[in-house]
């Protein structure tokens, strides 16, 4: 049993984010190359996506790969050192292997203390904004001081590549954030809303392959391993939660949408975040878009978009930053920050 040398601070005003960091991997599938093994054209995927290509990981690149890429990006940008983090959280719907949690995996690559608690979140593409707002309240409790905040995909693993409606629009990537405690309460993380609408768990799934309907040969042959989508139900519902999720922590705030400096939506659809901008009568040049070179990272998608916002120079500090999310379940989540 490792011995415990946790410390223990008094409850910290506030939680903010350190540093943060990403990791694409190298591999890039493009519109094209897809028109060339299936009926679809970059027209029609750049048309109703916004996606004109995504990075696909390498068969010995797995999640907790690029998690590790990711999380030693933003332990750099925070200048802390891996036994200086007593919490690994990793949201996933592509982990490793069923089990153990991919945070252990992560743990182990990374070098960080046995005295860090790692565990998994599973909320599909709004995974970051549950695992950040989990983290935000265990450093909120005063029990656990520098945590780490994965969002990672190899969701190239789990599309069917013989389905149009779906493949186009998935890729692969991780994106990390460090958050630690502060004693200033008007900076940092300074509110979350978070939600699901669990009765529509059917309209973005994978049916095989869990305890309801374990693996067959069967299963594998007819792709229940595979994600199924309604695909314009899906739209429309993205549209209405991220736009009211928006707007209620808004509110919650005493904030209007024109005093967010940036947006970073989660990227599924560049037509969902148009939607979205025009909702909340703003210029869609307050939200920071990636979506064209990445597609749906699903977990990863706000992580991997904050470090490449905050890199590009899109986020300064005393910016007020507006992070809102949608995925399976249906899970649904917002929060705001203040750099
Ligand atoms: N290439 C060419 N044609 C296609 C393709 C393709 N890749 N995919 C579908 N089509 C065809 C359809 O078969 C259909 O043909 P038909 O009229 O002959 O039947 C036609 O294009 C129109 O299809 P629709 O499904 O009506 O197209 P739509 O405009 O709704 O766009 C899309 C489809 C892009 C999937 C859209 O519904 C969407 O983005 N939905 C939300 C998806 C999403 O965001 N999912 C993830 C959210 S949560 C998470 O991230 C896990």
């Amino acid at each position: 049993m490792p011995s415990s040398s946790r410390a223990k601070p008094a409850a910290p005003v506030s939680t903010v984010i350190l540093g943060t960091g990403s990791f694409a991997p190298a591999g890039v599938l493009t519109n094209a190359e897809l028109s060339q093994r299936m009926d679809t054209s970059d027209e029609w995927i750049v048309t109703r996506t916004g996606i004109r290509e995504r990075r696909i990981a390498g068969p010995g690149e797995s999640t907790s790969d690029m998690a590790v890429q990711a999380a030693a990006a933003a332990l750099a940008d925070a200048k802390l050192a891996p036994a200086e983090i007593d919490l690994l959280i990793v949201a996933t719907i592509t982990p490793d292997l069923t089990m153990p949690a991919t945070a252990c995996m992560v743990q182990a690559k990374l070098g960080l203390p046995t005295t860090a608690a790692c565990f998994d979140v599973n909320a599909a593409c709004s995974g970051f904004l549950y695992a950040l707002d989990t983290a935000c309240a265990m450093i909120g409790s005063g029990r656990y001081r520098h945590a780490l905040v994965i969002g990672v995909e190899k969701l190239s693993t789990i599309v069917d590549w013989t389905d149009r409606t779906t493949c186009v629009l998935f890729g692969d990537g991780a994106g990390a954030v460090v958050v630690g405690p502060s004693s200033k309460p008007d900076v940092g993380l300074l509110g979350t809303r978070l939600g699901a609408l669990g009765e529509n768990v059917e309209l973005l799934y994978i049916p095989g392959g869990g305890s309801a309907a374990p693996a067959t040969p069967e299963s594998l042959k007819a792709g229940a391993h595979t994600i199924k989508m309604k695909g314009k139900e899906v739209f429309k519902l993205a549209v209405r939660v991220m736009e009211e999720s928006a707007r209620d922590i808004l509110e919650q705030h005493g904030l209007r949408a024109d005093q967010i400096d940036c947006v970073v939506p989660h990227q599924a659809n560049l037509r969902i975040i148009e939607a979205i901008a025009q909702y909340l009568e703003l210029p869609l040049d307050r939200f920071f878009i990636n979506v064209g070179r990445y597609g749906n990272t699903s977990a990863a998608s706000i992580p991997l978009a904050l470090d490449e916002a905050r890199r590009a120079g899109r986020i300064k500090n005393g910016d007020l930053t507006l992070l809102v999310a949608f995925g399976a379940g249906l899970t649904y989540g917002s929060a705001l920050i203040r750099w």
